[in-house]
């Protein structure tokens, strides 16, 4: 078996994996060889939109001393990130903030075990970062949509609950669900080609969406977006993620979108990337007036703060 066959985890895991359900359906860029092999679980199928999932004891994410060094020992060796420590609890809202490069990315693919960390320990709903992704323990939306080109958008966004077993029915029903979240539910049948950048990106959070995973991982999901589409899935994300007490860590370019979504902000240093603070958001129930209210403007005031001096040309 090929190491994209078997998903073996290595620092050359394609761009295009955007979900764990993606290991098993690859576009494998460098070998130019695109596989759709789509493995449905065994056993009793996974139930979803459940409500009141039973609450696990132990934090959502544990991270201990991570560190990643990227091509060891070569004259290309990169260290991405250093002595991380960060706790996510079970339902928080987390994001992560810091200049291009600092390793937000590399962190995602750690807790998603898309790569392997250096050193530290990466523990994910109280199991090996391994072990949750094997049991498909949460969704991933990345900087690329990721979308698979020969399928349609809806079964792009059926693709994970494929694997989890679902029935046609029940995957029609899901897609459709979470088209109509996202403003696509006219383009259910085009192709990702017939979309626009920010078109896919909404399949890409959709499909993410679509398992309530308890742990959801979202690597700049609205960048592409525009303003309104952009706060309309905040607040979407926000009422998902409180509804179903889901984890959330969440990459971020934009200071207000950090504040508004989250319950704490980690700031990140330049590479090689360490945490410089964590700020807290008390900003309570989000609502219309929110995003014109004081303590908003001080949050965003209190991260703009602790950014400074993380920029590349700061001495480290
Ligand atoms: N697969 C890889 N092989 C070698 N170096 C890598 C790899 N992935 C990331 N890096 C390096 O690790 C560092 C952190 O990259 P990462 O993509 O995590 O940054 P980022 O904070 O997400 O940046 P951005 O905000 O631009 O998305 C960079 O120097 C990058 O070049
Ligand atoms: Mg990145």
């Amino acid at each position: 078996m090929t190491e994209m066959e078997t998903g073996a985890v290595t620092d050359r895991t394609p761009d295009a994996v955007t979900d764990p359900v993606q290991v098993e359906a690859v576009v494998d860029r460098a070998a130019g060889a695109v596989v759709d092999r789509v493995t449905p679980r065994r056993g009793r199928p996974a139930q979803v939109g459940r409500p009141g999932r039973p609450v696990e004891p132990g934090p959502a994410v544990e991270l201990t001393g991570v560190t990643k060094v990227f091509n060891p020992g070569r004259p290309d060796e990169v260290t991405a990130l250093r002595g991380v420590d960060l706790t996510v609890g079970r339902g928080e809202f987390v994001s992560l903030i810091g200049p291009s490069g600092c390793g937000k990315s590399t962190l995602l693919r750690l807790v998603a075990d898309l790569v392997p960390a250096t050193g530290g320990t990466v523990r994910v709903a109280d199991r090996s970062a391994r072990q949750a992704r094997r049991e498909l323990a949460y969704g991933i939306a990345f900087q690329q949509a990721g979308l698979l080109d020969w399928r349609t958008v809806t079964r792009n966004v059926e693709l994970p609950l494929e694997l989890r077993g679902l029935s046609r029915r029940d995957r029609r029903t899901k897609a459709r669900e979470m088209l109509d979240l996202v403003g696509l539910a006219d383009f259910a049948g085009h192709y990702p080609d017939q979309l626009s950048g920010g078109m896919q990106q909404r399949v890409a959070i959709a499909r993410a969406l679509a398992v309530d995973p308890p742990l959801l991982l979202m690597d700049e999901p609205f960048g592409a977006l525009d303003e309104m589409t952009r706060e309309r899935l905040q607040d979407e994300l926000l009422r998902i993620c409180a509804g179903k007490g889901t984890s959330t860590v969440f990459v971020t370019h934009s200071i207000p979108e950090a504040v508004y979504l989250s319950d704490r902000v980690v700031v990140m240093s330049a590479r090689p990337g360490r945490i410089v603070e964590i700020v807290d958001v008390a900003l309570g129930e989000r609502t219309e007036a929110t995003r014109q209210s004081n303590a908003f403007f001080a949050g965003i005031t209190r991260v703009r703060q602790a950014l400074r001096g993380t920029s590349p040309e700061a001495p480290a």
